[in-house]
Parts: structure tokens; sequence; C-alpha cells
């Protein structure tokens, strides 16, 4: 078996027929549970036992009793399950699904910043790799991160990392002054403004739903910012009947699953033609793959034990806030 690539990379046997049925059979013999971020693909949704934001993930990470958790997102999610579970083996099918928020807070960079703020609390996003929670205070989601920084004493010194726009967000509806982290996700900072207003002139009744990792100016004309569960509830409870929706494209699956007698319309990036922003590296999972992981139970997500310690304590703080 070849997991060098980072996936198992084999050929499904000729004999299965139907890759969801077989998934579904091997997860119940495995004792596993598969567990779906909104963003990945709509089939990969429909094989999860639970699909949600990263908070909702996260927290079914801490209480489920599978031995196995498949975690259908992106690297930084799978360590999170991990962390949360060291007993338990985590699998991620493609562990080259990473995260450019990530990406950008390398954990020595970070470590230097807050250095340079000292006295300050250390919030970060959950899209963080573990050595960056490991420097942190509380970590918080999007779903969180309003709650979290409310509760703390209004003259309380933070530092927010890594996305400059959700924490941009939250300085703007809690009149604080966190120091911010100069970091973004490439896949909300493309959204077009332009084609979004042109698309709500075609559209004009239509409600403009926007995840908080946007650009400031598409937070301006929003009806509703929030996390992914957040703008999901949003439209089920809503009486509108179209939606611009300007997050990860792969939660229209579960708009349209929810709300059938809906129209959503994926808000389009400023270099694209097709119309729909997708996160590549969430679309590294695939059926196959996720197939194999079951398969063989690999690749699996390695978390160093003196890490798992450091990083567990953040998140459990946000669990225990939110
Ligand atoms: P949510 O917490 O809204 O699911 O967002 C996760 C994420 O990775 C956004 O880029």
């Amino acid at each position: 078996m070849n997991v060098e690539k980072g996936y198992v990379d084999e050929p499904v046997p000729a004999e299965v027929k139907d890759l969801k049925e077989e998934i579904i059979k091997l997860k119940k013999e495995k004792g596993a549970v598969i567990m779906g971020h909104y963003y990945q693909k709509g089939e990969i949704q429909d094989v999860s036992d639970y699909i949600g934001d990263s908070l909702a993930l996260a927290r079914i990470a801490a209480e489920t009793d599978a031995r196995i958790i498949v975690m259908c997102g992106v690297h930084f999610m799978g360590e999170t399950a991990k962390i949360l579970c060291p007993d338990k083996k985590v699998l991620v099918p493609d562990l080259n699904a990473g995260c450019s928020l990530a990406d950008s807070c390398p954990a020595e960079d970070f470590d230097t910043f807050i250095k340079a703020h000292p006295g300050h609390t250390v919030i970060s996003y959950v899209n963080t790799t573990a050595r960056v929670k490991a420097l942190t205070d509380i970590v918080v989601t999007s779903g969180n991160a309003r709650k979290i920084v409310e509760s703390l004493p209004a003259d309380e010194k933070i530092i927010f990392g890594p996305d400059r726009n959700l924490g941009e967000y939250i300085n703007s509806v809690t009149g604080r002054q966190m120091v911010l982290w100069n970091g973004a996700c490439h896949v909300h900072e493309r959204f077009s403004i332009e084609k979004i207003k042109e698309l709500k002139e075609q559209h004009p009744n239509a409600h403009i739903l926007v995840h908080p990792e946007c650009r400031k100016p598409l937070h301006l004309i929003a009806d509703k910012v929030g996390s992914t569960a957040v703008l999901l509830k949003y439209a089920i409870e809503s009486p509108v009947k179209e939606f611009i929706v300007a997050t990860e494209s792969g939660i229209l699956h579960e708009m349209r699953l929810k709300c059938p007698e809906k129209t959503f319309i994926p808000a389009p990036p400023d270099d694209n033609v097709c119309g729909c922003n997708e996160c590549s590296y969430m679309k590294l999972n695939t059926l196959q793959k996720l197939y194999n992981c079951l398969r063989f139970e690999q690749p699996e997500v390695v978390v160093p034990d003196e890490l798992i310690e450091s990083a567990r304590r953040p998140i459990e703080r946000m669990l225990a806030m939110s």
C-alpha cells in the first residue's frame, strides 16, 4: 500500500460497484465515524455521519466514542480532532489538504509577534497549526469568536491571529482594539465586490450572506455575516427566497438540501469565469481517497505528545466558553 503521496494511492477493486455503499459498510465494520466540513464535495458530505462548521466538528470530536475519526476537511481540522482525542486514530483522506490561512501564520513568526506585545491575551482562530495553538491562550472559530471576545474584560489587551478580516470584523462589532496578525484565507479574499453588486442588481430581493473571513467591504453590504453554520441557519429560517452566498461554494450543497424551494447563487471571485469560488485544498478529498483511507486506516494525523498537551488547553478553554 502506497501512502507516500499523502493519500493511499490504490485502485478501487473491480468488484466494488458502488463506492458510497462500500464506504458506509467499511465505516460500520471499522467502528469509524466520518466527519465532513461544509466545504467538502457534496458526495463526501452525503456519506458523512456529521457535517458541520469547524466548531461543531471540534465539539463532536471531543465527544465521540468511535475508534477511528475520519476527518473530511483540511489538515488543521484533523489535528484539532487528534489533540482532543489523542487515543483515537484520526485519519484525513488526503493529508495534502492544507489551509492558506494556517500557512499565513508560521509558529516562529507568531511567537516573535507575541513577544513584541507583552501582557496581551493571545486568541487564535482554529485555522492554525498545532504549534500556533500551543502559543495561544484561547482558540476561537468564526462561530464563537465574538462571544468569547465579549466575555473578556473590556480593558483586556488582546492579540488576534491569524485572520485579519475576522479580527477586523470582531473589532468592529465589539468595539475592541485587538492587535491583529496580518493573515488571510486566499478563497475568502478573492470575492469580487463589483460582481456581487451586479448580482444584487439582477436579484434585488436576494440577501447577501458573507463569511467573516471576507474583506470588510463585503461585511458592509451583507445581510448576514457569520460562520458556515450561522449562514446555513439564517438561510433556513429566513422568509427570503434568494441568497447570494459569499463563502466557499461547498456550503451550497447543504443549503440546497435543507431549502430545496430557495435559490442559492454562489458569489463569484474576481478571477473566475464559471462563477464559483472553491478551496482547492478542501476538494482534494475524494470518494476514492476516503474509501482507501477507511480500508487501509491511512494516512493518519500525527501530533507529537508534548504538543498535544499544550495545544489542547486553549481548545478546551474555547469549548468551555462557547
Ligand atoms: P467555519 O468555522 O465557518 O466552518 O469556517 C471554517 C473555515 O475553514 C473557513 O475558511
